[in-house]
């Protein structure tokens, strides 16, 4: 099957087309053949070698993944060949830059047809570590908050700011080129943070500070005292945060099919935008020009590669 893969770490240039084996099936397995996959920064990372672990060479890097169930193993009962599919798999496993991948039937759910591939495959990582920032035990947004979400157009930032909204909150959010953006998905007040100085123009303003972008530190001062302040990205300073009262946190996503299965129910209702900035093809400019865009750091939501 073709793949685009990269031999060993490296750069966006190393990306190429290889002709690679068709995974196998294990029993509790189904064999998606893909149709769509997105990109999120920690791809990138893996790609660089920057992570603890390490992709088998070639690497075939993605884990939000969209397609069609081709094969079930044996021990699968929830699947059949034919079903419409999306995962978001382990991000040590990738796979996904390929035409078929191999999943464990417990982390894929199936998709109605009036979702796209190309959207389901958006949601994955950067839709479960907004509903899991909004939601974290004691830091949840409640209704009539207000939430300062730094980075509010990323892939993690577009999901945050509607997730937040559908608790009640008052949500302010920044960007530096994505207004329209930012006021589809409802938010309540667009900042441009190069037109403005946020610590400055926003201090006390916000009850919670959700930092998408790792800029956390820096951008505490819109948090009232007492307030928290949770990031997915760089740590935020504990003297900085003690200093005002302000409770924080760091978030590592987890997988959970049961909150997938609520976002593409949302999706398919209407209630939650799958923002995607641009659709590539699934040949190596296709994936160099997908990667370029990710790591400039300013695409408008997610970015997403139609496999087939
Ligand atoms: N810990 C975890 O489990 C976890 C999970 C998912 C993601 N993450 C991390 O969370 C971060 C966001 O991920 P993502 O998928 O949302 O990335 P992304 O789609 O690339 O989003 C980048 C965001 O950062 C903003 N930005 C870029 N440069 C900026 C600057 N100089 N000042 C202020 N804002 C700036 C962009 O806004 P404009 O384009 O409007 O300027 C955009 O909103 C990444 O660091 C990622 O690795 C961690």
């Amino acid at each position: 099957m073709k793949a685009i893969v990269v031999k060993e770490a490296g750069n966006i240039e190393d990306f190429t087309e290889k002709e690679v084996d068709k995974p196998k099936v294990n029993a509790d397995e189904v064999l998606i053949e893909v149709h769509a996959v997105s990109i999120n920064p920690v791809d990138s990372a893996i790609r660089k070698g920057r992570m603890r672990f390490k992709l088998e060479s070639p690497m075939i890097l993605g884990t939000d993944i969209s397609g069609v169930i081709s094969e079930v193993g044996e021990n699968v009962t929830d699947f059949s060949i034919g079903d419409e599919v999306f995962t978001s798999y382990k991000i040590n496993r990738g796979g996904g830059l390929a035409e078929f991948v191999s999943i464990p039937e417990k982390y894929v759910v199936k998709k109605p047809e009036n979702v796209s591939f190309e959207e389901s495959s958006a949601l994955g990582i950067a839709a479960l570590t907004a509903y899991q920032l909004v939601n974290k035990e004691s830091y949840e947004v409640k209704a009539g908050e207000t939430v300062f979400v730094q980075g509010g157009s990323g892939g993690v930032g577009s999901y945050t700011v509607q997730f937040a909204k559908q608790n009640g909150a008052h949500v302010i959010a920044t960007t530096s080129r994505n207004e329209e953006l930012l006021e589809s998905l409802g938010v309540d007040q667009v900042v441009n943070y190069k037109e403005e100085d946020v610590p400055t123009a926003y201090a006390n303003k916000a009850d919670m500070l959700i930092d998408t972008v790792g800029q956390g530190t820096e951008t505490l001062p819109v948090v009232v005292e007492g307030g928290r302040a949770l990031t997915p990205a760089a740590p935020i300073a504990e003297d900085k945060a003690a200093e005002r009262n302000i409770t924080i946190d760091r978030i590592v996503y987890e997988i959970n099919t049961d909150q997938l299965k609520k976002f593409i129910d949302q999706v398919a209702h209407g209630e939650l935008k799958v923002a995607i900035d641009q659709v590539y093809p699934f040949t190596q400019d296709g994936v160099q020009k997908a990667y370029e865009l990710s790591e400039s750091g300013h695409a408008a939501g997610k970015i997403a590669i139609k496999v087939k």
